[in-house]
């Protein structure tokens, strides 16, 4: 039976991420949603969670952070993580896989972007990271869920 996979989205800028949760949704014929869609009960009823967003001021975004917080903990629940930023490090992830490591939660893969900023003076140069994520972020956010899918899940 295929495993049912649940993605906690929120994509605040310009979209950027729910692309990304987009194409992980798909290949994994998924339920995406927004942060004020969830209720403390899904989370049993999927087998694997990703959560997502963009990187605002070094973290994701504090709707998904929270939600974090409310969890009941888990044992070894497989997760995954995902963002788009500016400069995509995985040290931004740090907040997020911490708090899902405390709450039992096993990290089986993170995958990071970049996305088109034009906050604050930004804007006057056009933006950041014009078109993305391109065709490239979105084939390689496709890799990142087959690789899960078929290798390690
Ligand atoms: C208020 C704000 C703060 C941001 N802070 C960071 C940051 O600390 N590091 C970074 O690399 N990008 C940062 N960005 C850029 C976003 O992470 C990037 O545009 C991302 O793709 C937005 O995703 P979204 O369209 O899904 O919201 C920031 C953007 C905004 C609007």
């Amino acid at each position: 039976m295929s495993k049912r996979v649940l993605i906690i989205c929120a994509s605040v800028h310009h979209k950027n991420t729910l692309k990304i949760a987009e194409i992980i949704g798909k290949e994994f014929n998924a339920k995406v949603i927004k942060p004020k869609e969830f209720e403390l009960e899904m989370i049993a009823e999927y087998d694997l969670i990703g959560f997502g967003s963009g990187i605002y001021n070094g973290k994701h975004h504090k709707s998904v952070l929270n939600i974090i917080a409310k969890l009941k903990n888990e044992e070894h629940k497989p997760a995954f993580i995902f963002s788009t930023a500016t400069i995509p490090v995985k040290a931004m992830h740090k907040d997020m896989k911490r708090s899902l490591i405390e709450k039992g939660f096993d990290i089986i893969g993170e995958f990071s972007c970049k996305g088109f900023m034009d906050y604050s003076f930004t804007k006057y140069l056009g933006g950041l990271n014009k078109g993305r994520p391109n065709a490239e972020d979105l084939r390689k956010a496709q890799d990142f869920a087959k690789e899960i899918k078929h290798n390690k899940y």
